[in-house]
């Protein structure tokens, strides 16, 4: 019988800052964590012969993995990760109760997929006393990333295990970066939902009926990353705005925004912000918009009243 520990593990959100869509064939983007929201997964010892359930603390269920096979719309989320994490460690299914509870909004482009396959699989390594190398989860949380998304690039497991910022470019290993000056961003909720994979198929599509023109718009984007990097790096974050609005604009034409998120970021832009684009997948999901303190609880009041069911305020820094 394999040894158990109570242990909980944790892992946040994440935001996109440029360069979504385009990073998937092979330009530049830059995401950062977002700590506001995060899954958090507490692993204890359960009786013996009862193998391993799962407790969704958010849904009020309560699931036996055994019982969870590929065809159940909840295998890839919750049981593949387990599977993995068991895999890697050639170790039996032990006797183990996992609670899982979840602040990051499902298909919303915070990344809750990864998010939950890297702290299910660190708390099942964690109660069997093994210890867990980002380098060593990043490629496992990639493989359920694939199971919910198709052809991810990966930067959002690689922002969420390693919780850091990250300039990052396909198959190359991840860059941080320096932020010269912390800046302040909002993010807000539209409340709609929308399945990354249906998004990047989407522009998938339109890249293989018109390579030359949408491998333009990608590439624009993919130019607008890296002079984001260098503004953030030269802490002219004056410059950031006009960026963010220009990347939203070319996302449009890529037809991942929607009214909606158009709507939401003009009414930032409106109410003082510096500039606003859509983060993640699109066509829903969240928004981000740049903000100077003093104008920060007014563009919050504007996306309220333009619909966002929430508005969360991240500052971005340099990792401690
Ligand atoms: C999703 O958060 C970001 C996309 O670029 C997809 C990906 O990079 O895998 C839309």
């Amino acid at each position: 019988m394999t040894a158990v520990r109570a242990f909980t593990a944790s892992a946040p959100g994440k935001i996109i800052l440029f360069g979504e869509h385009a990073v998937v064939y092979g330009y530049p983007a830059i995401a950062v964590p977002l700590t506001a929201v995060q899954v958090t997964v507490s692993a204890e010892a359960a009786p013996s012969g009862s193998g391993i359930t799962l407790h969704a603390a958010d849904l009020g269920r309560t699931l036996a993995l055994a019982d969870l096979q590929p065809a159940d719309p909840l295998y890839d989320a919750l049981a593949y990760p387990i599977h993995l994490a068991l895999q890697t460690l050639r170790c039996p299914a032990p006797d183990l109760r996992l609670t899982v509870r979840s602040t990051i909004p499902i298909a919303s482009g915070l990344g809750s997929g990864a998010a939950l396959a890297a702290a299910l699989i660190r708390a099942v390594w964690g109660a069997l006393g093994q210890p867990l190398d980002d380098d060593v989860l990043n490629p496992l949380v990639y493989e359920v990333e694939k199971r919910h998304h198709g052809t991810p690039s990966g930067i959002d497991n690689t922002t969420i295990v390693y919780a850091r910022p990250v300039y990052f470019v396909r198959e190359q290993p991840p860059q941080t970066f320096t932020v010269a000056r912390p800046f302040t961003l909002l993010v807000a909720d539209s409340g709609h939902s929308s399945p990354t994979r249906l998004t990047v198929a989407d522009v998938r599509h339109r890249y293989d009926a018109d390579p030359t023109g949408t491998g333009a718009v990608l590439a624009r984007i993919g130019a607008i990353a890296e002079q984001a990097r260098q503004a953030i790096e030269a802490g002219e974050i004056a410059a950031l705005g006009p960026l963010m609005d220009e990347n939203h604009a070319l996302l449009a034409e890529l037809t991942v925004s929607s009214p909606h998120l158009d709507q939401l970021c003009q009414a930032a832009r409106a109410a003082g912000a510096q500039g606003a684009k859509l983060s993640g997948g699109g066509r829903g999901g969240n928004m981000i918009a740049l903000v100077q303190e003093d104008s920060a609880d007014a563009v919050a009041e504007a996306l309220r009243q333009a619909g966002a069911v929430r508005v969360l305020t991240t500052r971005v820094d340099s990792p401690s």
